[in-house]
């Protein structure tokens, strides 16, 4: 079902950040079906990036060759589908390997203008439901709502455990509880653009709220701050 909502032809943007995995991309996506809205999956054109240096055999840690890819990468997202240099790589980039990858270019100061300048050229022209760390603080601080949805770290390890069991990838629940907390970290602590709630964000803990719940209570706070 989609719901149209009267904004008087307003641009409308939603930002949703959060740490990872606690459950941005599956809000965002049905939040965004529902009002007929674009999604758009700001952690994958990270995830691109660092594709993009594995594929060019570049250390994730290679700063200054991570940057000189920069001016030859063209990132595509497209009904769900993403394109790295008109590539699908929807699936490819959902390794572990590239969500630590992605954590570590995503610091580069120039790789972050260039996906944030293109991010919000795409919030220019539409109404969008963003998710990211930093799109409430940084990239959208004039989205009409903010949602930061947060779960605590051994639901949001326990969550990824069973997800990628449902798509047949191998995995230890210890080493994906490791490397969500290494990335919460490297995400929090970086100097450019951190992980942060911004101060108009309403937090939301999906703790113990299965997805249904997570989407009416997020959907209400969105339709009640729209339709004013
Ligand atoms: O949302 P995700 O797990 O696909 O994101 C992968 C990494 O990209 C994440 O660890 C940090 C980075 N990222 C970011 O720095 N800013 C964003 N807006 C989105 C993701």
């Amino acid at each position: 079902m989609t719901e149209k909502i009267e904004t008087n032809n307003r641009i409308i943007s939603i930002a949703i950040d959060g740490p990872s995995a606690a459950g941005k991309s599956t809000l965002a996506k049905k939040i965004a079906k529902y009002l007929n809205y674009t999604y758009i999956d700001t952690g994958a054109m990270y995830r691109c990036v660092a594709l993009n240096a594995k594929q060019n055999n570049i250390d994730f840690q290679d700063q200054e060759n991570v940057i000189k890819l920069l001016d030859n990468i063209d990132i595509r997202l497209d009904n769900g589908k993403v394109f790295l240099n008109n590539v699908e790589v929807t699936n490819t980039i959902r390794t572990n390997e590239l969500s630590m990858g992605a954590s570590l270019v995503s610091q580069y100061h120039d790789v972050r203008l260039k996906m944030v300048s293109l991010q919000q050229k795409m919030a220019q022209t539409q109404n969008v439901v963003m998710d990211g760390r930093d799109i409430g603080t940084y990239v959208l601080p004039k989205a009409d709502v903010k949602i930061f949805l947060i779960a605590n770290v051994h639901q949001r390890a326990d969550r990824r455990y069973k997800e990628n069991l449902e798509r047949n990838i191998e995995s230890d629940k210890e080493n994906i509880l490791q490397d969500l907390i290494k990335r919460d970290y490297q995400d929090v602590h970086r100097d450019f653009a951190p992980l942060k709630k911004a101060d108009d964000a309403i937090e939301v803990d999906t703790s113990n709220l299965s997805i249904e719940e997570t989407f009416k209570t997020v959907l209400n706070i969105i339709l009640n701050k729209i339709s004013k």
